[in-house]
């Protein structure tokens, strides 16, 4: 069985073939090419050669010369097939699989292939020679393009004249035609149309740089026409799998390790003839992960650059949610937003190379910030709204095929959203800084006590009204019930209050087995002091200011357990966690 020519080229320019000889022999640069130890002989200077240009490796030593297949079948012993399933794997592509139609399907190719070559090269003939191109030529005049840009992309312009169906029809069979995707039917007319009439055209090629479909721009300025319009999708042209200018653009991998990314034809003209000619552009369709990740076999950075209106914004936050997920170790993937009205071609014409390159250098956002910054935008300062953004932020890292990435995009969003709520996160939970409810009545006292923290003093209070008020105590035992306390002291303090009391009947505060100093700070720096021994005969008022002191310490209580558990919810994202948060959040406002 034969493999179609077509698929046997998409690997050959998938993979540069430093690539695939670097994987078994250690290559060094040298000027274009590279060179290491020959694989086919013992040797101690290299001799052996690869060129990536001209797509072949050579040895010196033996002679031995050959391509990516030749390569993989001599060294690794395989055969053709065998090596071809082995290079179409590194190179992203499915293995072939062979059928009866195969053979129907490379004089399809061939057929579809030949009819675009012939549809190009007349309409570029009839731009450059026919005298009705003028409009046309003047139009492409006044966008600042050249014969020379004209050119290299073989752009032509479809007259009218003559009915380029017939005249197709000599030399190739109707379903092959129809199967183009040039011409549409026209019921009312019963005639096959032109689909590009009157229209400016860019050719569209594959990888290996066949034309396979045609890009046409209307040269009348209104709202009837679409501006563009593309072939149709065939079977030959899948337009996610593919990127304009591509075909060129790849064979700069060898000098440069970047590439830009724009979304139209002119954008790509534009740089190109500003002499930056690292450029693609995705045919007006929404950015695939595919696209990216044959950009990704040539190029370390990808620099994404749409136009600087809102429909360019829009359409570079769908590509990084859609292209975040081939992100790769030792890969970038940028952003850069132009000034608003600008798109690449009008900014490099305007501005020139150096200008873009530096707008460039300084303005690149990585494509989990811009994730990150766009949606931080939207976040309105309360928590479900918050937690709408954390969870769009998971999801979005989620969908990240390599681990690493995974995990150190998901990490940089948790590090960023840590950074929004700052009190929640503080290390010292216990002692510093905490927001409780304090008791209005004694927010003066413990701002004179600064060097307490506020939960001590309230567990001063506390135990300040157990020792004080111990028949209240004894005839409420309820309202303490459950009461939790929190520095170490102050909980043995109140253990031992409690066992040595017998009920709260008979107390000896010096039989207490408790550091003094302690039971003097309670009653130096207890805030309800004050309070509670000018009204301590009315027994509503002591419950009141005990109640009081106590929901204070159930507030510090839920503050620390939603502390934890917002850490908890920052690290697993969890929707349980998240719920339970709620919950607590709620219990803190009733209180
Ligand atoms: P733009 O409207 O930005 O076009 O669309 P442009 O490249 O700046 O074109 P000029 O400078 O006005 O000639 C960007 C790309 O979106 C696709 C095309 O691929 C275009 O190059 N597009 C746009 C369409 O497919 N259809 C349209 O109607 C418009
Ligand atoms: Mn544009």
């Amino acid at each position: 069985m034969k493999y179609p020519k077509d698929y046997l080229d998409e690997i050959k320019a998938r993979l540069k073939v430093s690539n695939v000889v670097s994987k078994t022999v250690s290559l060094k640069k040298r000027g274009k090419e590279f060179v290491g130890l020959s694989p086919f002989k013992n040797e101690r200077t290299p001799s052996f050669t690869v060129n990536d240009e001209k797509e072949f490796y050579h040895c010196f030593a033996t002679g031995e010369h050959g391509n990516i297949f030749d390569f993989v079948m001599k060294t690794q012993n395989l055969r053709f097939g065998e090596t071809v399933k082995y290079l179409a794997s590194i190179a992203g592509m499915k293995p072939y699989i062979f059928s009866k139609q195969d053979e129907e399907r490379e004089k399809d190719w061939n057929n579809y292939k030949e009819i675009y070559k012939n549809y190009v090269e007349y309409y570029h003939n009839e731009l450059l020679n026919n005298n009705s191109s003028s409009e046309a030529k003047s139009y492409i005049k006044n966008r600042g393009l050249k014969f020379e840009d004209v050119q290299n992309f073989k752009i032509g312009f479809v007259t009218k004249e003559i009915d380029y169906y017939e005249f197709l029809l000599k030399k190739f069979d109707k379903t092959d035609i129809n199967n183009s995707g040039i011409f549409y039917f026209d019921e009312k007319k019963q005639k096959h149309i032109n689909r590009f009439r009157e229209r400016i055209i860019f050719p569209i090629k594959n990888i290996s740089g066949d034309v396979i479909a045609i890009g046409g721009r209307s040269i009348k300025e209104n709202n009837f026409l679409a501006k563009y319009i593309n072939s149709p999708e065939t079977q030959f042209f899948k337009k996610g799998s593919n990127l304009y200018n591509l075909d060129k653009s790849r064979k700069l991998s060898n000098k440069m390790d970047f590439i830009y990314l724009v979304e139209g034809y002119m954008d790509v003209i534009g740089l190109y003839k500003n002499n930056i000619q690292n450029v693609v552009a995705n045919l007006g369709t929404a950015l695939t992960p595919r696209q990216i990740s044959i950009l990704d076999q040539f190029f370390n950075n990808i620099i994404i650059c749409f136009d600087g209106d809102l429909s360019g914004y829009k359409a570079a936050l769908r590509a990084a949610e859609n292209s975040i997920i081939e992100l790769k170790p030792e890969k970038k993937i940028l952003f850069l937003f132009l000034p608003d009205k600008y798109d690449p071609d009008s900014y490099v014409n305007k501005f020139g190379k150096e200008k873009f390159q530096e707008f460039s250098n300084q303005n690149t956002v990585e494509i989990h910030k811009f994730i990150f910054n766009h949606y931080f935008k939207e976040v309105d300062d309360n928590p479900s709204s918050k937690a709408v953004f954390e969870k769009k932020l998971k999801s979005v890292a989620s969908t990240i095929k390599d681990e690493y990435i995974k995990k150190y995009v998901l990490d940089y969003y948790l590090e960023e959203i840590s950074k929004l709520s700052p009190n929640l996160h503080k290390k010292s939970k216990f002692m510093k800084n905490l927001n409780t409810r304090s008791l209005k009545t004694t927010q003066n006292y413990y701002n004179e006590t600064k060097s307490l923290t506020s939960i001590e003093i309230k567990e001063f209070s506390f135990i300040y009204i157990l020792i004080n008020k111990p028949e209240f105590i004894r005839d409420n035992p309820h309202l303490i019930e459950n009461v939790k306390l929190f520095t170490n002291e102050n909980k043995a303090l109140f253990k031992a209050l409690i066992e040595q009391s017998d009920n709260f009947k008979n107390f000896d505060l010096s039989k207490l087995s408790v550091d003094k100093n302690l039971i003097d700070r309670v009653f130096k720096y207890a805030s309800v002091k004050n309070i509670l021994n000018h009204r301590s005969k009315n027994e509503e008022k002591i419950e009141n200011i005990l109640n009081e002191v106590i929901r204070d310490l159930k507030n510090y209580e839920l503050e620390i357990r939603i502390q934890d558990l917002e850490d908890k919810f920052s690290k697993d994202l969890s929707e349980d966690t998240f719920n339970q948060l709620k919950e607590l959040k709620k219990l803190q406002n009733l209180n």
